[in-house]
């Protein structure tokens, strides 16, 4: 499985056909009062290097439907210089993810940073309104292919995200909060901005629609006077929550961009703007909605404490409620999406609020470990192989074989874990804890006291009972050519601590990979990162010593032959015996 020496070498000369770069010295006219670059321009050069990327791939132009959560690392200063680079990640039909790296450039020292990442979707469009469809993007490096898979699992929580909030925001644990009185409280009218923006070419592309970067950073614009409002001192912006364009803009727009802050804690402030536009005598339209994250630092860089924010009543305490469980999503989404994928704790505890942040996480960490080209084959029996990769201590396995069944069905029978008891001798009971959507569930798994296979000693010293608190996320293929994944993880549930007398044991990263060879034939990858609890029962493989997981992957083959053409006890869609309990 790895890579040879003369890809590699073509690999290195290969330049991603979508791939834009921009590179501009920040100059005064770019700078706010601090000399430092200004968000909203930086903004601007995103979004205008990433639309130029879409129409490269779409040859045709294309609009901003929205931009995944950007946070800020760094400022830029005067002199220095912005390096952008945007590229495609993956068409879909008519939208396309892509990629954008901001990196800061000292010309004097030649030191590099990175100043943010962000993933912003463009939507072709034809000047007569009509849809374009797109041809696929073929990634062709390793990199290029885990975002290409990663992409698809970042649109599926861009669609559900709306959702997620509007759920969110009506869960009343939130609607307990007081509000903190304090005689030092700023009234949140105080921090209100209303400001208008008439539209002209130079603001829009060649179709005459405005571009999102120019709209972004006249939300920009509005939120910092209305943080500078709160604070009386210079805010920064750290972080803008994930955002979604609901309607087209055009020249000759007037557009009404409306600010106010929701919710000061600490030492940071939730700030959300709205913008809308008219035309004439036409009622507002609703452009987008947007909530920035600002921080105020002294001058040693160390975040101030604000004052307390005292809000309007009705809408305005509605929002400083709101913006409290905004505050939470953020921090989930911020950990859990953008850690490295195995390095989440595994103590973070799946709640309703994270569940789709875990469930991405779960997903993506998988994939990323069925991405790798460095897998080395370690042995092979039958045709059933198993293959090993060390990084950094850590070391994975993956067991592949094909087997007669159709991709489908084998993701059907794979995915329901209570039948895991059926072939794998790990697997000593199953209890399904909850069932979340339609792709995810909980598990309570207990394995046996002896080992993997042939009893290893090693792997449970004590001879105690150990089980597992899993959460399994399973995925069809988003387009043909696309594996079935079905990916597990360890997570911490409230409601079944760990016992005494059973060892909680971990699981990092594990699951399947389901990819069909011809109809009725497919290839089936198993992948498990060897958490110490896992090691023992595979390690007397590694070594040679043993062949269990031969017998297992036989054993599991004889299951998915004999289940092949059955029905399922419990249906065809979910995991038999549902058992759904609030938690
Ligand atoms: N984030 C990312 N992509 C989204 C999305 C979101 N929140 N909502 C919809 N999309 C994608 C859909 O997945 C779909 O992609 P696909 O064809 O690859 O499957 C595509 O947008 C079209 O979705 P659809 O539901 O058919 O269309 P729609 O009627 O909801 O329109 C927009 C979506 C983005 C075209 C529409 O809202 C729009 O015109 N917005 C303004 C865009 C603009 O002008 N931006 C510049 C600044 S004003
Ligand atoms: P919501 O009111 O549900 O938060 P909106 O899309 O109406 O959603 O507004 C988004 C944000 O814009 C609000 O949270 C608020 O911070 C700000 N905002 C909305 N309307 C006004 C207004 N009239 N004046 C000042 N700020 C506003």
């Amino acid at each position: 499985m790895s890579m040879p020496q003369n890809e590699v070498e073509r690999e290195e000369e290969y330049r991603n056909p979508t791939e834009v770069k921009k590179s501009q010295i920040v100059m005064p006219c770019h700078a706010n009062h601090c000399q430092e670059l200004s968000v909203g321009q930086l903004l601007k050069w995103m979004d205008s290097t990433a639309c130029l990327s879409a129409e490269r791939h779409a040859g045709c132009p294309c609009v901003t439907a929205s931009v995944d959560d950007i946070h800020f690392e760094h400022t830029v200063g005067v002199g220095q210089v912005v390096n952008i680079q945007a590229k495609v990640n993956r068409a879909f039909t008519t939208s396309m993810e892509v990629g954008i790296v901001v990196s800061c450039e000292d010309l004097f020292s030649g030191r590099h940073w990175k100043v943010c990442q962000a993933f912003a979707t463009f939507v072709t469009q034809r000047p007569t309104g009509e849809k374009v469809l797109l041809r696929p993007f073929v990634p062709r490096t390793q990199a290029e292919q885990v975002e290409h898979s990663l992409a698809a699992e970042r649109r599926r929580m861009r669609t559900v995200h709306t959702d997620i909030m509007k759920d969110l925001l009506t869960n009343r644990a939130f609607h307990r909060v007081e509000v903190q009185e304090t005689e030092m409280a700023v009234p949140a009218e105080r921090t209100r901005v209303e400001s208008v923006e008439l539209v002209l070419p130079t603001h829009a592309n060649h179709q005459v629609n405005t571009f999102g970067g120019q709209i972004m950073a006249w939300m920009e614009n509005v939120a910092t006077i209305a943080a500078s409002r709160l604070c009386n001192a210079h805010p920064t912006l750290q972080t803008i929550d994930m955002f979604y364009f609901r309607a087209p803009s055009h020249v000759g727009d007037r557009l009404v961009l409306k600010a106010i802050v929701n919710n000061a804690f600490k030492n940071s402030m939730e700030v959300g703007v709205c913008a809308e536009a008219y035309q004439g005598e036409e009622p507002l339209r609703h452009i987008n909605s947007a909530f920035m994250t600002f921080e105020v630092c002294d001058s040693y860089g160390k975040p101030c404490t604000l004052p307390r924010i005292r809000p309007e009543p009705l809408d305005g305490w509605r929002r400083y409620q709101e913006a409290i469980a905004r505050r939470k999503i953020r921090l989930d989404r911020k950990y859990i999406i953008s850690c490295k994928q195995t390095e989440v704790p595994l103590s973070v505890p799946w709640d309703l609020s994270n569940q789709v942040y875990l469930s991405y996480n779960n997903v993506s960490a998988l994939k990323m470990l069925a991405a790798r080209n460095d897998w080395v084959l370690n042995s092979e029996k039958n045709k059933v192989s198993l293959y090993t990769l060390e990084k950094k201590q850590v070391l994975s396995f993956m067991i592949e074989f094909e087997t007669d069944i159709s991709a489908e069905r084998a993701f059907m029978l794979l995915s329901d874990l209570n039948r895991r008891v059926e072939w794998d001798p790990n697997y000593e009971r199953c209890e399904l804890i909850h069932i979340v959507d339609d792709d995810d569930f909980l598990y309570r798994v207990v394995t046996p006291l002896v080992g993997w296979g042939s009893a290893s000693p090693s792997a449970n010293p004590q001879g105690i009972a150990q089980d597992f608190i899993l959460l399994a996320s399973r995925r069809q293929p988003c387009d043909s050519g696309d594996p079935y994944v079905i990916a597990l993880r360890s997570v911490t549930l409230p409601t079944h601590p760990p016992t005494e007398g059973c060892n909680r044991g971990e699981v990092l990263c594990a699951g399947f990979s389901i990819q069909e060879v011809s109809k009725n034939v497919s290839k089936i990858s198993y992948f498990n990162q060897a958490s110490p609890e896992v090691l023992p029962y595979i390690s007397t493989d590694i070594a040679g010593l043993s062949s269990s997981f031969y017998s297992i992957f036989c054993t599991c083959n004889t299951f998915l032959q004999e289940n092949r053409d059955k029905p399922d006890p419990a249906g065809d869609q979910q995991p038999s015996s549902p058992v759904k309990t609030p938690l």
